[in-house]
């Protein structure tokens, strides 16, 4: 691998040092490899494990050693960089085959966050375009393609950051679902961003973190990074959110998103929904804080987002019983309960169909 690529990756990286922004990372790219930090296994071990090609990759993410929109994405890219570099020696016709299989591999691996397609979107555009050069080089401009995902997300994340912090009094107290940190994203975090853009303006921030059932992304993920940068944050399990906010510990209501429909209604982590007419209900903020990448500009609403179901045994893990179990792990706010999204290129705010179709859509769908 040659040294100017390798030195790319490393910006994204510089990005989050400066100023102490995060100090988590949900993958590196070193020396031809893939590593991903294996998040089932936290918090209890920081695991590395190292990936070489598209199949490995798309195993991690269906696996979610990887997870959240971005990451995923990231990921993705870098699994078809892998692949690039594993069919180098390969004849023309094969290589573009057996890569063009890989892409579609890593595209289906988890069906609701968008992010994941638009990456691979963006890897498969590189490819046409170059298709004729030289199989040696290839993989070189495909490499350069991902550093260049990864680094834009983790610019979004800063920028949104920002935003959001901006919107928030000196003193708040966010509840967020899921994970949508440092470690679902390229660094930072979305949602996690703001409130991380929050405490380095100087505000006073405390985080209620909901467990997230069944896959407890909140107790193991968001808790675990947030202690980490020495953020605040109390754990609580799903169903308390409607008595802290009866109780008025709660100003803000702070999310990330899966797949944001044209007309602003939100795929997130099952149990959005419920908090977003609870914010309604007391009267609190919703935020959604995604880059334009999650944002789908050919699906007009959300019903048509696709849901992904899991295994009956994410929900029962502590038990042999296995009653009739249905397990979707994402569900749709409608638009009406959104107060804003907060995206990289702006605050939007209803009526969404028009602020989002006013902030350009990413090149590889225009
Ligand atoms: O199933 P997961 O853990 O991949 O779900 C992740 C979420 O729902 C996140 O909130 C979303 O991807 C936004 S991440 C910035």
């Amino acid at each position: 691998m040659s040294g100017p690529v390798s030195n790319t990756a490393a910006s994204a990286l510089a990005l989050l040092e400066r100023d102490g922004a995060s100090s988590v990372c949900p993958l590196r790219w070193e020396g031809g490899f893939l590593y991903l930090l294996d998040q089932r296994r936290l918090p209890e071990e920081e695991i590395w494990l190292s990936y070489t090609n598209a199949s490995e990759v798309a195993g991690a993410i269906r696996s979610m050693v990887v997870r959240g929109a971005p990451a995923i994405g990231i990921a993705a890219a870098f699994g078809l960089v892998l692949e690039a570099y594993a069919l180098q020696e390969a004849e023309s016709a094969a290589f573009d085959e057996l890569w063009m299989q890989a892409a579609g591999l890593l595209q289906a691996a988890r069906p609701t966050a968008v992010n994941l397609m638009w990456a691979v979107r963006r890897m498969v555009n590189v490819f046409s375009l170059n298709k004729d050069m030289d199989s040696m080089d290839l993989p070189e401009l495909l490499e350069k393609e991902a550093i260049a995902i990864w680094n834009e997300d983790v610019a979004a994340n800063l920028l949104m950051g920002r935003m959001g912090a901006s919107l928030c009094p000196a003193k708040v107290n966010f509840l967020t679902h899921c994970n949508a940190g440092a470690l679902a994203t390229g660094g930072y975090g979305t949602a996690l961003g703001v409130v991380r853009a929050c405490k380095q303006m100087g505000k006073t921030v405390h985080v209620f973190a909901d467990e997230t059932r069944p896959w407890l992304q909140g107790v193991r993920l968001t808790a675990w990074e947030l202690m980490k940068d020495g953020i605040p944050v109390t754990v609580i399990v799903d169903s308390a959110a409607a008595t802290l906010m009866r109780q008025g510990r709660v100003n803000a209501v702070i999310v990330g998103a899966d797949r944001i429909a044209a007309n602003g209604d939100v795929a997130n982590k099952i149990g959005t929904y419920s908090l977003a007419v609870l914010a309604k209900a007391h009267n609190i903020p919703f935020y959604v804080a995604a880059p334009i990448s999650t944002i789908d500009y050919n699906m007009d609403s959300g019903v048509h987002i696709p849901i992904e179901e899991r295994a009956a045994s994410e929900l029962v893990s502590y038990t042999s019983f296995r009653p009739d179990i249905h397990n979707p792990v994402f569900d749709v706010t409608p638009n009406e309960l959104v107060t804003a999204i907060i995206t990289e290129r702006g605050v939007l705010v209803p009526p969404f169909s028009h602020t989002i179709k006013a902030v350009l859509p990413p090149l590889s769908v225009q």
